[in-house]
């Protein structure tokens, strides 16, 4: 599955954003890193999933500063993939990419290939508007309009079908109940959503994103802001999701992403440094990068 292969080069000039294929190893990593080899899938869960985001030789800049670098990864359909890795290894940029978010930073640029289905997400003749529809987000940090509840559901399918009034109601009561938020809040979908507490912010967050039936969940540290209640609540709804939709979830929480994932991927410094079944990542990662990281011996 993941065929990254790290080369090393005794030069220390720094990476130009065009250069391809082989790239400045950092010697931190380098110093531990074998060739990889990818952990072999096991998991029958993850062996009968299809490829829903097929990533190659993917690399990313700001300016002239190359945040990612040779990424190889399949993303299973239908699967929680966990991305993994200390601050600033890239694991926020890539998901960017996912659902074309970086267009909106100003030298934000990539190349290598990037695909949903048969669809090149790199290329400029790409829809965002429709790309967002079918990629849902969820931040660290609920980020509701300052709408009501129900508007909140209501806003993505407004923007996107048109619907008869009882539609409407029928598809944001589905959305609420599917982020198990319903009964919480169906006596108040008129109040303002900055009136919920912050794991309710969460979910209502999560309802909003998958009112518009998208194929794709991407989550990053959706519950790092949440308390341990809220937190098994949003743990409870990814496992609930996870047969309808394909989640990708960033976490510095190493039990929730044993938990919650069927496929881990570990980043380091912009580098795929491995990827595999959750199990086998985190009882027999091939790579003593990844050990370290896992039982907290840095990062
Ligand atoms: N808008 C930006 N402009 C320039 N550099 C950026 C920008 N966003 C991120 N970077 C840089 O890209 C690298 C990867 O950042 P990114 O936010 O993707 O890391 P991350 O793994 O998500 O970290 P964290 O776990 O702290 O969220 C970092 O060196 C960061 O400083
Ligand atoms: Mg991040």
């Amino acid at each position: 599955m993941n065929v990254m292969t790290l080369e090393m080069k005794s030069s220390t000039e720094p990476t130009q954003p065009d250069t391809d294929a082989t790239m400045d190893v950092d010697s931190s990593v380098s110093d531990k890193q074998v060739e990889h080899k990818p952990t072999p899938v096991v998991d029958d869960v993850l062996a009968s999933a299809e490829t829903t985001i097929t990533v190659r030789d993917f690399c990313s800049w700001y300016g002239s500063f190359q945040a990612l670098h040779d990424l190889d990864i399949d993303i299973p359909g239908r699967r929680v993939t966990a991305f993994i890795g200390p601050s600033g290894c890239g694991k926020s940029t890539f998901l960017r990419w996912i659902n074309r978010m970086n267009d909106l930073i100003p030298g934000a640029r990539a190349s290598g290939t990037l695909r949903l289905h048969d669809d090149d997400l790199l290329s400029r003749a790409i829809d965002v508007v429709d790309l967002r529809q079918r990629v849902g987000m969820v931040f660290q940090k609920p980020n509701p309009f300052p709408k009501s509840i129900y508007d909140n559901v209501a806003f993505g399918p407004k923007l996107h079908f048109r619907m008869k009034r009882q539609d409407l109601d029928e598809l944001v009561e589905q959305s609420l109940r599917r982020a198990a938020l319903w009964d919480e809040v169906k006596d108040r979908l008129k109040d303002s959503a900055l009136g919920l507490s912050g794991g309710q912010q969460q979910r209502l967050c999560i309802a909003r994103a998958i009112s518009v039936g998208p194929e794709i969940l991407l989550m990053d540290e959706p519950c790092s802001a949440l308390d341990p209640k809220s937190t098994a609540r949003i743990e409870e709804l990814i496992a609930d999701l996870r047969d309808q939709y394909t989640i990708i979830i960033v976490t510095h929480n190493m039990q929730q992403a044993a938990r919650v994932s069927d496929l881990t991927a570990y980043f380091f410094e912009g580098k795929l440094i491995e990827s595999g079944a959750t199990d086998m990542i985190f009882t027999q990662p091939t790579n003593s990068h990844t050990e370290d990281y896992i039982s907290g011996r840095f990062g």
